[in-house]
């Protein structure tokens, strides 16, 4: 069954949690979505899991697009959310629609999320007002890693705490139709949550919230640096992709790569006649 954005409100409403992945190519949509994941973001962490750049900033719509699509074509039953990328959307409300618009006509998108609270409530309006769904995003939110000074975590003053109660209840009220977590001690992001009529994504925000999201390559031991504490590795597949290329180059090397059952047979006398 295809997952939308009032099956996440179901779930909200029923306690059976959302679970939320990245992926930013068909192959690994298509396998989450064969596990059963709820819902797919293409998140703009694809500047760095992807594309290699030192933060999320850079990140264009044509970017975002093109991965967009490859997930799409992948995911036959998750709700594929797609990040409009930095200054696709702080622009003005004309440009957050007619983003959103191509994430969702050429990208395929089901959802399109924006980080911010007050300050992009009318881009979510409009934007909604255009029929198309709106993941809200607030907390460690990554676009303004300038501005923060780094990553760090949201809302553990009482005016921080209080600000960003107020922003969730302002982006539900724009109409954004779930919101994502990020970085927000456990116990501020469990008020959120029960104040809240939409679902809550959690991503370092505590087991409270409806939901999870997490990037695919952390969750799975593919990056090498620095891992945040909100982590979990739930299968080391970095050291089995290691394990593979390892053997791979030197079972070539050694030339028992490709073995007889791996290679494609001719008539010998067609071999004799080009003798
Ligand atoms: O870009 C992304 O992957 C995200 C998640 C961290 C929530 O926004």
């Amino acid at each position: 069954m295809k997952n939308t954005a009032a099956t996440l409100m179901a779930q909200k409403q029923s306690g059976e949690k959302i679970t939320m992945l990245t992926a930013y190519d068909y192959t690994t949509a298509r396998i989450e979505d064969e596990c059963g994941v709820n819902s797919i973001l293409v998140g703009d962490s694809l500047g760095m899991v992807m594309l290699g750049y030192e933060n999320t900033l850079p990140v264009t719509m044509e970017d975002m697009i093109h991965h967009t699509a490859a997930v799409s074509r992948g995911a036959e039953n998750a709700f594929v959310v797609a990040d409009m990328p930095f200054m696709s959307y702080q622009t003005g409300v004309r440009d957050a629609v007619i983003n959103a618009g191509r994430l969702v006509k050429e990208g395929g998108a089901n959802a399109v999320k924006l980080e911010g609270g007050a300050e992009v409530c009318e881009q979510i309006r409009a934007i909604v007002d255009a029929s198309i769904p709106v993941v809200a995003h607030l907390g460690l939110t990554p676009q303004s890693v300038n501005a923060f000074g780094g990553y760090k975590v949201q809302g553990k003053t009482l005016d921080k705490a209080q600000k960003l109660i107020n922003d969730a209840l302002k982006i539900q009220d724009a109409g954004a139709c779930a919101v994502v977590l990020e970085c927000v001690p456990a116990k501020l992001a469990d008020i959120i949550t029960k104040k809240l009529t939409i679902p809550t994504i959690g991503i370092g925000a505590g087991a409270g919230c409806d939901g999870q999201v997490l990037v695919y390559q952390d969750m799975l031991g593919l990056n090498t640096g620095h891992t945040a504490k909100f982590v979990k590795i739930f299968a080391e597949a970095g050291a089995l992709m290691r394990e593979g290329f390892k053997a791979y180059i030197e079972e070539t090397q050694a030339g028992t790569f490709p073995a007889a059952e791996h290679t494609y047979k001719i008539d010998d006398d067609v071999i004799e006649k080009l003798k």
